[in-house]
């Protein structure tokens, strides 16, 4: 029931938060309300624990404590390449059954990279510009169409790009994808506070809001009653990607199969890490619990700790790639506490005491959110499994340089020049071993070399950009 003014004043008071209302007499009648419905929003619950998280002294781990996990690697033993067929023989039974749906979350600011509009919408197919949504569809109504079964896509969206990712995709009549299979949902926001605990204001009549992390995604589907729709549907498995990387394999049917002959309640790919200093988080076991360190908290000797044959100790770095049982995941939504909360400080646009706008330099407060990979320790199996980084792995993060949209380009045209190699087509291959053209394939084309050899017409050259749809 919306509360009067008074109300609300005396709450803030309550909370130390009546500043919220230092322009009240300022504001416009819509103003007003608009400030009025934010503020109802709030669950003033976390002003306190932000307090306990920012005097927290802040200690991830105990290194002593923490071992690397264990992960089925990419180098396989004969048992282990046996195991793997009857996991892709499984995972595909499964995707027939429709019992697999695949899940995006797509509702980060993509502050780093600095595109002004939903992060899918970004050109990155090197020869025509594809973007990262029409990859991710396309590759979904591909594997479809060699399941004879829909797969449900779910899409997480945030207050920021809700309606532009829903016009951007039906613009594009979701690139051939049944509309009555994708489900858009969006995920929670959350206020930012100052280093004295303070909400900030971003305007006189506004509180500075961001999404909730990409862990807000359980919240978000409890939310939206999405666990009761996924349940009558019948699926089981949810496979989880993140909208930034082109090359993620989407639902793949041996991962998906890896984690239901291990009976596992959560599941990630990793890859070996570039180097000790990659920014990618560390799996680790803890108290006989899965557990993931970020890069920024693992410690320098355990960065660069090595194992006897040489290799880092914590020689894989995760992918944000995940298979769930829905369950597991529905579990924790609606346990008491749910994922914890981590404090990112930010730089975060805000008023001055007379009300007059400030783009900070340096960072001035703290926005809260949620991580996916926090679920780990809920779990009681787990499987880790090792993957290639050429085959899906590249992120888009930054707008130049590593994890940018130059290099997720090249690495597609190296991963399609690998297909060709594979056929007994030479590539033309710079001295950084780079293909020397720009190669781009839709999904719909084909999705794997064999594919690609059963339509290539005999005698087949590559000397010029190429692309093939
Ligand atoms: P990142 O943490 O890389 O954030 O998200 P970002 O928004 O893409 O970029 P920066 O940090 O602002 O530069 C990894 C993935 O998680 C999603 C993003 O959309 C991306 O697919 N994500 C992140 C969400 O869905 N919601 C969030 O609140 C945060």
């Amino acid at each position: 029931m919306p509360q009067s003014v008074k109300e609300i004043k005396t709450k803030l008071e309550k909370y130390e938060q009546e500043h919220l209302f230092a322009f009240w007499e300022q504001l416009e009648h819509a103003e007003k309300k608009s400030l009025i419905e934010q503020i109802e929003m709030i669950d003033f619950a976390l002003i306190e624990q932000f307090k306990n998280l920012v005097t927290k002294e802040h200690l991830a781990y105990d290194p002593e404590e923490l071992a690397p996990a264990p992960f089925f690697p990419l180098d396989r033993t004969p048992e282990q390449q046996d195991k793997a067929k009857k996991a892709r023989d499984k995972g595909c039974a499964l995707l027939k059954e429709g019992k697999i749906g695949a899940i995006m979350v797509a509702g980060g600011q993509g502050s780093r990279l600095g595109f002004d509009a939903p992060k899918g919408a970004f050109p990155v197919g090197p020869v025509s510009e594809r973007t990262l949504f029409q990859y991710h569809f396309e590759n979904i109504v591909a594997l479809e169409k060699k399941m004879r079964q829909p797969i449900p896509l779910y899409i997480m969206t945030s207050k920021m790009n809700h309606q532009d990712t829903r016009k951007f995709l039906q613009k594009h009549d979701y690139f051939s994808k049944d509309k009555q299979t994708i489900h858009f949902f969006q995920q929670g926001m959350l206020p930012a506070f100052d280093e004295n605990g303070k909400i900030i204001l971003a305007d006189k009549g506004s509180i500075a809001l961001s999404p909730d992390g990409h862990g807000g995604l359980l919240n978000a589907l409890k939310h939206n009653q999405l666990f009761e729709q996924m349940e009558k549907q019948g699926l089981e498995y949810l496979y989880y990607f993140q909208v930034d990387n082109v090359l993620v394999n989407i639902c793949d049917p041996e991962f998906v199969g890896m984690h239901i002959l291990d009976n596992c309640d959560m599941s990630a790919k990793t890859c070996a890490k570039r180097e000790p200093f990659e920014k990618l988080g560390n799996i680790g076991i803890m108290d006989g619990k899965y557990v993931t360190i970020e890069y920024t908290e693992l410690t320098d000797k355990d960065k660069t700790d090595q194992k006897k044959d040489g290799r880092l100790k914590y020689e894989q770095g995760s992918i944000a790639i995940h298979t769930f049982d829905i369950e597991f995941i529905r579990s924790i939504a609606e346990s008491k506490d749910g994922l914890p909360l981590h404090l990112a400080h930010k730089k975060i646009p805000c008023v001055d005491e007379e009300g007059k706008p400030i783009t900070p330099k340096s960072p001035n407060g703290y926005k809260l959110e949620q991580f996916i990979f926090d679920a780990f320790p809920f779990a009681d199996t787990v499987l880790v499994m090792e993957t290639d980084r050429e085959k899906e792995f590249s992120p888009i993060k930054n707008a130049q340089g590593n994890d940018s949209p130059k290099k997720a380009r090249q690495d597609l045209s190296n991963y399609f020049a690998a297909w060709f190699e594979e056929l007994g087509i030479h590539v033309p291959r710079d001295d950084s071993g780079n293909s020397k053209f720009s190669i781009e394939i839709s999904p719909l084309y084909a999705q794997d070399a064999a594919e690609l050899g059963e339509k290539l017409p005999s005698g087949f050259e590559i000397n010029d950009n190429l692309l093939l749809e």
